[in-house]
């Protein structure tokens, strides 16, 4: 422990990396309620953060959660150079603390940093930096189906500036939020016809900034009409079902589940691809191929589509009670052995360590 400035550091020896951390001089956590939070209100008392400059990230440090301060010509604010990503913590009714395959995050970010010419980030850092922040945080991680501590991870391009090329300083910077679930209540979507999410070629896969606030609109319009989310098809015929605004999306038809191929304009979900070997391990029928708007409306018609599903971190695994596309507005019916919840709750006993992990997919928090 050292003072410098009447601030109290010290550094976590037991990680690879030389983590130092500014303690919060008090923790918030007595003045939240675990059980009213929603998603995405609350922050913990620190945060992690480490700058890009002059060709190198610095060793991650810790401080406490507060406002960062940025020239107003930092290009993030013009040109969207941002990218996230989202995980989650768990705590088990051991008391021990879980992250769900934290190593596809991390190349995830790298991938999306990549294609917004954003530098990528260090593994050790990235996890050593976390485990440090989750140790510190570990008051926050509650037990309990209904609660987790969301992990936001982000980089912005922090460089002065507003000529449009890359900035040659970032931040990366990673808050924790505790959460409940992420849907309030029933989710209905809408297909969309008209608007799209993301083109070939495009920037769809990475987890891009820009890609959410491009779905705000359009998604502002399906609430309007009593849908939750949009689901995004191709930007060139809208012919085909891509994925349902912050989750990928499953459908049933009979028995057989379908997923469609990720893309360069689909995201590459993390709980999209654990649920794609669950299924196959627990010996249902999965498909992953482009699925038809068409194939979905007859099904419904001739009464074989049983389930849609979307699939997400927030989200975990949300069944989808009704459509709309066009003018008509199509309701499904509850299913007795309904894949949602059934991947729901094998996920998520993952997850909690309540079920054993043949995947090797679950990782001490710290
Ligand atoms: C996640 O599932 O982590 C997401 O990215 C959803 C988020 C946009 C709320």
């Amino acid at each position: 422990m050292f003072n410098f400035g009447g601030i109290k550091f010290f550094e976590m020896q037991e990680f690879g990396t030389p983590i130092t951390v500014e303690k919060a001089p008090q923790s918030k956590i007595d003045q939240v309620d675990f059980n009213q939070l929603g998603f995405g209100q609350i922050f913990t008392d620190h945060m992690m953060i480490s700058d890009y400059k002059d060709g190198a990230w610095s060793i991650p440090r810790i401080v406490p959660y507060q406002n960062i301060s940025l020239p107003p010509s930092a290009r993030v604010f013009h040109y969207g150079q941002a990218v996230f990503e989202g995980m989650k913590a768990y705590r088990d009714d051991r008391g021990d603390a879980w992250l769900f395959r934290p190593e596809e995050n991390f190349k995830r970010i790298n991938r999306s940093c990549e294609r917004l010419c954003m530098p990528a980030f260090d593994q050790a850092y990235f996890m050593d930096g976390l485990s440090a922040l989750l140790k510190l945080e570990q008051d926050w991680i509650k037990p309990g189906a209904n609660n987790s501590l969301y992990i936001r991870p982000f980089v912005i391009a922090t460089q002065a500036g507003v000529a449009a090329n890359p900035a040659t300083e970032y931040s990366f910077i990673i808050i924790c939020s505790p959460v409940n679930a992420y849907f309030a209540g029933e989710v209905r979507v809408k297909i969309a016809e008209h608007y799209s999410r993301a083109a070939k070629g495009g920037f769809g896969y990475a987890k891009a900034a820009g890609n959410y606030a491009g779905q705000f609109y359009p998604t502002k319009l399906a609430h309007e009409e009593g849908f939750q989310q949009v689901v995004w098809t191709d930007a060139a015929t809208h012919e085909y079902i891509e994925e349902a605004g912050t989750m990928n999306i499953f459908v049933r038809i009979g028995d057989q589940l379908i997923t469609g191929p990720t893309s360069d304009s689909i995201l590459d979900g993390v709980t999209r691809k654990s649920l794609i070997d669950m299924a196959k391990a627990s010996g249902v029928d999965i498909v992953v191929r482009p699925i038809k708007v068409q194939e979905v409306l007859d099904a419904y018609q001739n009464g074989t589509l049983k389930e849609l599903f979307g699939a997400g971190t927030a989200a975990v695994v949300s069944p989808i009670k009704g459509f709309g596309y066009q003018e008509q507005k199509y309701e499904l019916q509850d299913q007795p052995d309904s894949y949602a919840e059934l991947f729901k709750q094998k996920l998520t006993d993952l997850q909690r360590n309540l079920a054993p992990d043949p995947f090797g997919w679950r990782v001490k928090a710290y």
